[in-house]
Order: C-alpha cells, then sequence, then structure tokens
C-alpha cells in the first residue's frame, strides 16, 4: 500500500528519495511523486503507473532537482479518486508552497473540505489528503511555525494516516507526524531521514526510532524533536535494526517470489530455532506471557486476520482444537470488528499479521484488548504496530518478504501455529507429541526435495496456464491449503481460482465442471484419503482436467488423474505445511509463463493499512 520517505541532509535528495521509493515498490501502488525545494522553491514531480514513469520526468530535469537536500516522496496506492498525476502525491496548497504526502484515510476530509472550500481553498484532486494539505497551510498562516501548523491540523483530522510536510518558508525543516498508521525516523550525520517503512532508509542508516501515534517529530539536518500532541517533549528512544540491506536482493532468481518460496526450508530452521530444541523438552515460546493457570482456564480462543493469514490462523484453529481440546474460533479481521463478539477475560484473541499493520487486524486487536483479552500476535514484524500493543508474541522470523504474495511469511505462520499449539498442549499436560516435533525438525529437508525437483509442478504449470477457472479441493486439515493455493494463484495470474472442502463440491461447485475445467485435488494419506479419492472421482465423472498432489505412491493414481504432483510422504497433521509448497511454485510458474507481473499483481498492495 502507499509508503512515504523523506530525506533531510547535506546530500542531494533526490536519488536517496527514489531509491528509498524503490525499495517501497514491492508494497503495491499505482502512481508516485516526489516533493523537493529547488533555489527555496517547492517543486512537485509526479506520475501514474510505475516508479519508472516518475524517474524518467525527474531525469529531464535532473540537474535542476539535484540541488535540493530536502525532499518527501511517496507511492500511492488510489483509495480516494483514480490514480492519475492529479491524485498523486505530493498535495500542496492554493499558494503552492507546502507539499504533503499521506499514508491512510482522512475520514472526515469531506466535511473539512467544505469549511476549507468556503475559505477559498481551491482543490484540484480528488483526494482526501489534498484537505491536510489546505488545512496545514491556513494553520501555518496563522503561526508561521511549521511543526505547531501539523500539530493544530492534527486536531481536526479524523482517520488514520502518516503525514510528512514540507514548506518553503521553512527551509531544512521536515515535520512528520502519525496516527494508526506506520512512521519510523532514521538517525544519520548531519542528516535524517523519516518513512513508512524500514526498507525506504536501512542502505542509510541503522538507527532508528518509531513515532507513536499522535507524536510529532520535526527533523533538521542535525537535530530531531519529539513531541506529543500536548506539546509536551517526548523521549527519544533510538534502537538499532537488525536488518541487512541485502535482503531486498533477488540473490539470481528472476523474481522475489521465487527466492522467497526457496528460503522456506531455512525459515522453518529459523523458526525452529530456540523453540523446538529437543523432541524431549518442552517447547519454549518466551515472548508468550499469557499466565500458565489462565491458559489452562481458556474458555475460548479468537483468531482474527486477513488473507493468507486467514489461511495460517485455520490451520492454527485445527491443531489448537485437536492437541488442546480449547473452542477456537477463526474469522476475517474486517468481519470481526463490525458485529457483537463475545470475548471476556478468559477468552484468549490471536492476531495473525505477516507486516503487523494491517488495518482489520489491528482494528480487531485493540477492540478484543478493550474488553479485557490477552492478545497474542504471531508476525514477521516484530517492530509493528501489533507486536507492540501485544501482550503476548509469537515472532515468525521469515525475514523481509519483498513479494507482494505471501509465501515464505505463510510458512513461517504455519510453523509457529505447530510450536503454539504443542506449547499449549504441553502447558496443559498432554505429552504425546514427539513424533510431530521429530517431524517438524526433519520439514526442511522435505521441502528441498520438492524444490530440487519441480519438473512435474513446471509441467502442469504449462498444461494448465491458459485455463480461465482453476478448482482446489481439499478435506480436513488441507482444506485451508486448498484456499491458499487457489488465492495464489488468482493473485499473480488473475486466472479465477476458488478452494472448495472436497465434500461441498456435490452441494453446488459440481454444476460448473467440464473438460474445461481443472480440478486440484490436495491427496494426503490420512483420514480423508479415502474420501478425497471419490470426491475425485465424482470430479472426473463430470470429465473435469484432475490434477493430484499426493504423497501416494500408488501408480493407481494415473487412471484417475490427468496430471500427477508427488511430494515426500508426510504425516497428515503436518502435511499442510509441505502441500503449501508446490502449489506456491504452480502459481508462480503459471504467473510467469503469462508473463506477468509476480511480485507486484496488479490492485495488490503487501501492507493493507486502510479497513
Ligand atoms: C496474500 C497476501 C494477503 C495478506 C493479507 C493480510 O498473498 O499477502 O492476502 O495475507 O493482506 O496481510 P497481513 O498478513 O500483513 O496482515
Amino acid at each position: 500500500m502507499c509508503g512515504i520517505v523523506g530525506y533531510i541532509g547535506r546530500k542531494s535528495a533526490i536519488d536517496i528519495l527514489l531509491e528509498g521509493l524503490t525499495s517501497l515498490e514491492y508494497r503495491g501502488y499505482d502512481s508516485s511523486g516526489i516533493a523537493v525545494n529547488i533555489d527555496g522553491k517547492i517543486k512537485l514531480y509526479k506520475a501514474a503507473g510505475k516508479l519508472q514513469n516518475l524517474k524518467d520526468i525527474v531525469d529531464k530535469d535532473y540537474r535542476e532537482v539535484s540541488k535540493s537536500t530536502i525532499g518527501i516522496g511517496h507511492i500511492r496506492w488510489a483509495t480516494h479518486g483514480a490514480p492519475t498525476v492529479e491524485n498523486a502525491h505530493p498535495h500542496s496548497c492554493n499558494c503552492g508552497r507546502l507539499a504533503v504526502v499521506h499514508n491512510g484515510i482522512i475520514e472526515n476530509f469531506k466535511e473539512l473540505k467544505e469549511k476549507l472550500e468556503k475559505k477559498g481553498c481551491v482543490f484540484r484532486s480528488q483526494t482526501d489528503t489534498e484537505t491536510v494539505a489546505h488545512l496545514v497551510a491556513a494553520k501555518f498562516a496563522e503561526t508561521k511555525d511549521l511543526t505547531e501548523a501539523v500539530r493544530l491540523a492534527t486536531k481536526e483530522i479524523e482517520g488514520a494516516y502518516a503525514l510528512c510536510v514540507i514548506h518553503q518558508d521553512v527551509k531544512d525543516t521536515i515535520v512528520a507526524t502519525r496516527r494508526n498508521a506506520p512512521l519510523v525516523v532514521g538517525l544519520g550525520e548531519g542528516e535524517n531521514f523519516v518513512a513508512s517503512d524500514v526498507p525506504a532508509l536501512i542502505q542509510y542508516t541503522k538507527k532508528a526510532m518509531y513515532i507513536e501515534d499522535n507524536q510529532i517529530v520535526t527533523l533538521t539536518p542535525d537535530t530531531i524533536d519529539l513531541i506529543d500532541i500536548d506539546k509536551k517533549k517526548v523521549n527519544q528512544k533510538f534502537e538499532t535494526l537488525p536488518w541487512e540491506p541485502v535482503a531486498l536482493s533477488k540473490m539470481g532468481y528472476k523474481h522475489f517470489m521465487l527466492k522467497e518460496i526457496h528460503e522456506q526450508p531455512d525459515v522453518v530452521r529459523n523458526v525452529l530455532s530456540g523453540k523446538l530444541r529437543a523432541i524431549d523438552e518442552p517447547i519454549v515460546l518466551k515472548e508468550v506471557t499469557l499466565d500458565k493457570e489462565k491458559l489452562k482456564n481458556l474458555s475460548r480462543i479468537q483468531i482474527v486476520a486477513c488473507g493468507t493469514s486467514l489461511h495460517a490462523a485455520m490451520v492454527g484453529k485445527y491443531l489448537i482444537e485437536d492437541f488442546c481440546g480449547i473452542a477456537v474460533d477463526v474469522e476475517p479481521s474486517s468481519e470481526y470488528i463490525y458485529r457483537k463478539t463475545i470475548t471476556d477475560k478468559n477468552t484468549l484473541v490471536i492476531g495473525v499479521s505477516q507486516s503487523g499493520e494491517t488495518a482489520d487486524t489491528i482494528t480487531a486487536i485493540r477492540q478484543a484488548k478493550s474488553r479485557g483479552s490477552h492478545i497474542l500476535i504471531v508476525t514477521n514484524r516484530p517492530d509493528s504496530t501489533m507486536a507492540r500493543e501485544a501482550d503476548s508474541l509469537v515472532p515468525v522470523n521469515a525475514g523481509i518478504e519483498v513479494s507482494v504474495a505471501a509465501t515464505k511469511s505463510y510458512m513461517a505462520q504455519l510453523i509457529s501455529f505447530y510450536l503454539l499449539a504443542i506449547y499449549m498442549a504441553e502447558v496443559k499436560g498432554i505429552k504425546d507429541l514427539e513424533t510431530l516435533k521429530h517431524e517438524l525438525i526433519i520439514l526442511p529437508q522435505k521441502i528441498e526435495k520438492i524444490l530440487a525437483h519441480k519438473e512435474e509442478i513446471q509441467k502442469c504449470a504449462r498444461t494448465f496456464a491458459n485455463s480461465k477457472d482453476f478448482i482446489f479441493i481439499a478435506r480436513g486439515i488441507n482444506f485451508p491449503t486448498a484456499l491458499e493455493g487457489a488465492l495464489k494463484l488468482k493473485e499473480i495470474s488473475y486466472i479465477n481460482a476458488t478452494g472448495y472442502t472436497a465434500g461441498e463440491l456435490k452441494h453446488g461447485p459440481i454444476a460448473m465442471l467440464d473438460e474445461s475445467m481443472p480440478v486440484l485435488s490436495i491427496l494426503m494419506t490420512g483420514k480423508v484419503y479415502e474420501k478425497m479419492l471419490s470426491n475425485s472421482e465424482e470430479a472426473k465423472a463430470r470429465n473435469a482436467k484432475m490434477i493430484a498432489l499426493t504423497d501416494s505412491t500408488d501408480s493407481n493414481l494415473y487412471e484417475l488423474f490427468d496430471s500427477l504432483i508427488h511430494i515426500p510422504p508426510i504425516s497428515e497433521i503436518l502435511s499442510p505445511a509441505l502441500a503449501v509448497v508446490p502449489l506456491q511454485l504452480l502459481a508462480y510458474y503459471i504467473a510467469e509463463f503469462l508473463g506477468k507481473d509476480v511480485d507486484q499483481p496488479r490492485n495488490l498492495a503487501k501492507s493493507v493499512t486502510v479497513e
């Protein structure tokens, strides 16, 4: 989703801004822009579409633009108004002396706009953000103090925002603030940085400070001032970021998605490291602070998440109910927050989020927290808003994920749920999970085997790449795998793919089957194997093109299925963590075959910071 970067120092700002925006590109966007100060005048450069379009425009004016040692930049994921040049950020006021970039949504922008228009402000875009530009400009006209102008403006703004503002009358100053949207400041020597996310500044500094809601930060090349909304000075807490810039390189892979799929064996090892020490030792989850007596007496668990994280949560439900006998509800965060949900202090609420910044999930956990529930967050970003608001944390350690389509972060979430479910079972005194622990330890080798022999998957991708629709069926613990396989395929190839529980096929979806419809059965040996075979027969009888993803070596399967994708044998309970890998690869090879923009699929954003 939208991204912000700001630089102030003694170097030319333009390359730093463009590189910062490039490193945020993976989040998904549809226009971009920058504001710089050339010879004392604010100048805006904006473009619709890819960042390269902005770079081309800037290139034409490079000698001029490169004079500026201050600037703010933005990539926009359209919410209010189409992704056009006029709606691209930065936005300005009537006099053009100020520039604003914004992530989030200004909820009361209509009322603000009406008031501002009555005062003579002329709006040039359809965005909610432009109201902020006019509002801050009006406050600046009264106060002649940019920090104060931003502070007063935020008192009138409702909604979610991270904002960066520059004004040509206040040379060498950037003012930034946030509410319900991430913002981080990077400390340099004779220069300072601000961004909506770490990748934009990690190559320049590792010293960073996360800005909290309603704080206002004022940057000059040599100073950083931090105040709260009541003008009180706030202690500045800088930390050293653990990230390496190399994490953003494709390391020879054609796409980040392919690289991230291949990182999964190491991701599993990382997640297990220090937590699963030996099969006869209990799981260690240091950041889970829920009192063990309370854990034993939990009446229910609710898990909230969106998209791929929701699928990991569904596997988590299966595991916790199976191992611990505690009732678990899983719900999309966006539904959870708009109905009367029953939670109390004996309910554990788990939020799952790769980014830790998904607006719906943040709202869901805040609601649950206000009702007294303990909040446990499973996230890949221990520096995120969710992690900072959590009572307990399960950091998933997947490393930064650049491709919009989540792969390794899903794997890390799954493994974290295995650990959490075993941990809870052990706290409750259930101790027969040693075989599963052993299987978890050897899982990376099995994933490596799949990655080393991708021929069946590539062949299947070539055969079915031109399909208009795709159905994935599964039962039991692999139903979420079917949903995830379908989600990956539709996200990056734009093929209409749907996951069904195989038993539901005959209650409606079977009507769609004919010789043009591929049906992929997730056919793992175990309790539901025979039933899956029967459901596959039913689909075959309607002439569907049948694909099996299986750990069975039964050669009779060649009679029922047109294509087979084999994976190493695995217990049914752990099979979601192995079965998803070929499905990620299938989606990848189909999208690649179709020439799609694999890492940045249209309309999607990596971090969805609006509800
Ligand atoms: C799919 C994908 C999305 C996210 C969803 C939630 O590949 O990445 O479906 O899973 O937007 O995001 P997080 O996990 O950051 O809360």
